[in-house]
């Protein structure tokens, strides 16, 4: 990877709904605009390490056309703060958790993930203990969230 390519990681709680489903609509997105990025996820806690992204999430978004594919739940890690360039949390309580561990010096980097949206909607909401349509609205807010981002590194890039 080229010092120039910009990273993000993407941040939820468990790291098995939300922030993998932006992993794996962001990966989509990038490549169809030829971005070179690279694209992670994690959770603020470690529930779920190791478990593949929740089948309903999966379900929904393989209906749209997204992959899934290898993607593993994992906690996130000091040694996260220094190497991804974005660290986005999906919710305010996200942010704030991420906040809590990460050293003043990258604090910088952490931000909420819509704000790059034009949604007035600001934060994903966890879809965990919802049905299917919870998981159908987070990905629209997530798609959105991956253009508005998309759009970002466009105009930032040299
Ligand atoms: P996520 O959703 O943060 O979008 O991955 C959740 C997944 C699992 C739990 C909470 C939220 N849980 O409590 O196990």
């Amino acid at each position: 990877m080229s010092a120039n390519t910009p990273s993000v990681l993407f941040v939820c709680l468990g790291n098995i709904c939300r922030s993998p489903s932006a992993e794996a609509v962001f990966k989509k997105k990038a490549a169809e605009q030829g971005l070179s990025i690279e694209i992670d996820s994690a959770g603020t806690a470690g529930y779920h390490k190791g478990a593949a992204p929740d089948k309903r999430a999966q379900a929904v978004g393989e209906d749209r056309g997204y992959s899934f594919k290898g993607l593993k739940c994992r906690k996130v890690v000091e040694q996260d703060f220094e190497k991804y360039d974005y660290i986005l949390g999906m919710d305010s309580e996200n942010v704030a958790n991420l906040l809590e561990i990460c050293p003043e010096e990258f604090q910088h980097k952490v931000g909420l993930f819509l704000s790059f949206s034009q949604s007035e909607e600001q934060q994903v909401p966890d879809p965990y203990y919802g049905g299917k349509r919870g998981f159908e609205y987070v990905l629209d807010l997530i798609e959105q969230g991956a253009d508005g981002f998309v759009e970002h590194l466009k105009s930032s890039s040299p």
